[in-house]
């Protein structure tokens, strides 16, 4: 038996399935991964969906494309949960949830104009996690937090 949430969203054959994306951040998602649909690709969402493990959860199905580490990197800082599953002829040859390391580095911008990070010659951005979801970060250079809405503005 098919359960509910393979009926909302149809099988794909070829691409990549993230699944368990934190509820109704389906479409932050879709834009880490730059995809607005006028290139074409091929994409199913379902948002807010119930789900086994979490109350409710969003799913974005892509045809014919994986992901660069970096955009994993990205997704992890919203949907700490997420899996990333490969689909090849119909079958899940990979799996794996995405990794929220202790520490950021280089994947954002200290929000704080006059932190160093920023300077004329900047180092790379580094920020602790503070809390995992939903995201707060702070800064190591400058002790600026920042929010998931925050985070959001810059992908
Ligand atoms: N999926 C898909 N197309 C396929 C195979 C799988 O869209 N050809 C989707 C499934 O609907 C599911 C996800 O990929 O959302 C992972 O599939 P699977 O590992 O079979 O599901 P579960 O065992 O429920 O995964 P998990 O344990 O990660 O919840
Ligand atoms: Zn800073």
């Amino acid at each position: 038996m098919e359960s509910l949430e393979e009926l909302q969203v149809r099988k794909i054959r070829d691409g990549t399935v993230i699944d368990h994306i934190t509820a109704g951040f389906a479409l932050d998602v879709l834009k880490i991964l730059g995809i607005t649909g006028k290139a074409g690709e091929v994409v199913t969402a379902a948002v807010n969906v119930e789900s086994k493990r979490q109350q409710r959860k969003d799913i974005v199905k892509i045809q014919d494309r994986e992901l660069r580490p970096t955009e994993v990197d990205k997704i992890a800082l919203i949907a700490p949960y997420a899996t990333i599953n490969i689909i090849r002829n119909y079958g899940v040859t990979s799996k794996k949830v995405v990794e929220l390391p202790q520490t950021i580095h280089g994947t954002l911008r200290c929000d704080n104009p006059s932190c160093i990070s920023n300077a004329r010659e900047p180092v790379e951005s580094q920020f602790s996690v503070d809390q995992r979801e939903p995201i707060r970060l702070k800064c190591y250079f400058c002790g600026h937090i920042m929010e998931r809405e925050d985070v959001l503005k810059q992908f």
